[in-house]
């Protein structure tokens, strides 16, 4: 993957988040303000990117996976915001600035998290690039990764329940709640808008779930090692909670982030392995691999 074509669906990315994101005169002016920092501050925009990659990797034109990635962003974006709040890992900085409950308050938090969580579903039901039946297909996908047995209940597992998960499956399956669903949400979404169906839609959502537990093994190794200025965030967060950096150590959770990543590729068709959703992921992981 080149460097500027990842820059170009960057840059395609963030033009469309700014225009999905409402302006002072289309709502509260501050509630216009917390969405839009809090969506359009520099993230990594991972789960976007996956979606783009996906529409090409099966066929399809970036362009018609942009909304429901950028969608997908949206739930994140509000994912973060709560995730921060104080009442939960009472974090202060995000994405190198003040957490949003932290510049805006928190009640302006929690309501900014709603509008970005409701306006994702606005979004895909106006994603006209993609038939009536894809978006419904997308509405439900999407209701089923963040609800009751997605990202609010994993969420609600780390916050309550950690201590009682039991080991290294237990770890795996809050991870794939809490983080794994989007990830597949957007690989699902990019790979249906190109055309996948049958036993390669199957595949991509392999990848992505495997992808998905070496992203959050990652963002546990992150916590655990970087400082507060390289992360962008709070770090040490995790300290004395299980995770899997705190059960296998720092060495056998690198291992285990990588044996997780070549399951991402194995997931993938034999004739999907080198293209843009391989070469990307191999990028995203390369510095981490070699600190390893
Ligand atoms: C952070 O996700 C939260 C997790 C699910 C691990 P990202 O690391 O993708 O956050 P941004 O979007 O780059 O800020
Ligand atoms: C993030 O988990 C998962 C969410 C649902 C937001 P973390 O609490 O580890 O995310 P960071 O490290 O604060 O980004
Ligand atoms: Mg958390
Ligand atoms: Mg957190
Ligand atoms: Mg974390």
């Amino acid at each position: 993957m080149r460097r500027e074509r990842l820059e170009d669906l960057r840059g395609l990315i963030d033009t469309r988040l700014d225009a999905l994101a409402p302006m002072a005169d289309q709502t509260h002016p501050l509630l216009s303000q917390a969405v839009r920092y809090a969506l359009l501050a520099p993230g990594k925009r991972l789960r976007p990117t996956l979606a783009l990659l996906a529409a090409e990797q099966f066929g399809g034109k970036a362009a018609a996976a942009l909304d429901p990635g950028c969608a997908i962003e949206m739930v994140h974006a509000a994912s973060l915001i709560l995730d921060d709040l104080p009442c939960m890992d009472d974090a202060t900085l995000r994405r190198g600035q003040p957490a949003v409950h932290r510049r805006f308050g928190e009640d302006v938090a929690v309501l900014a998290a709603v509008a970005l969580l409701n306006e994702a579903y606005g979004v895909i039901a106006r994603a006209d690039a993609l038939p009536a039946k894809a978006r419904l297909r997308l509405v439900r996908t999407l209701s089923e990764a963040v609800g009751f047995d997605g990202l609010v209940a994993g969420q609600l597992k780390d916050l309550r329940e950690r201590r009682g998960v039991a080991g290294a499956a237990g770890l795996h399956e809050l991870n794939r709640q809490k983080t794994g669903v989007l990830f597949i949400a957007a690989v699902e979404a990019g790979a249906v808008a190109g055309g996948a169906t049958g036993a390669t839609l199957a595949a991509a959502q392999a990848f992505a779930e495997h992808l998905g537990s070496a992203f959050q093994i990652l963002d546990d190794l992150v916590d655990a090692t970087a400082t507060r200025a390289q992360a962008g965030k709070d770090v040490g967060q995790d300290a004395g909670k299980p995770t899997l950096v705190s059960l296998l150590g720092l060495d056998a959770a690198r291992a285990e982030m990588s044996d997780r990543l070549s399951l991402a590729l194995q997931s993938l068709d034999p004739g999907h392995r080198d293209g843009p959703l391989a070469t990307f992921t191999d990028a995203l992981f390369a510095p981490y691999r070699q600190a390893a």
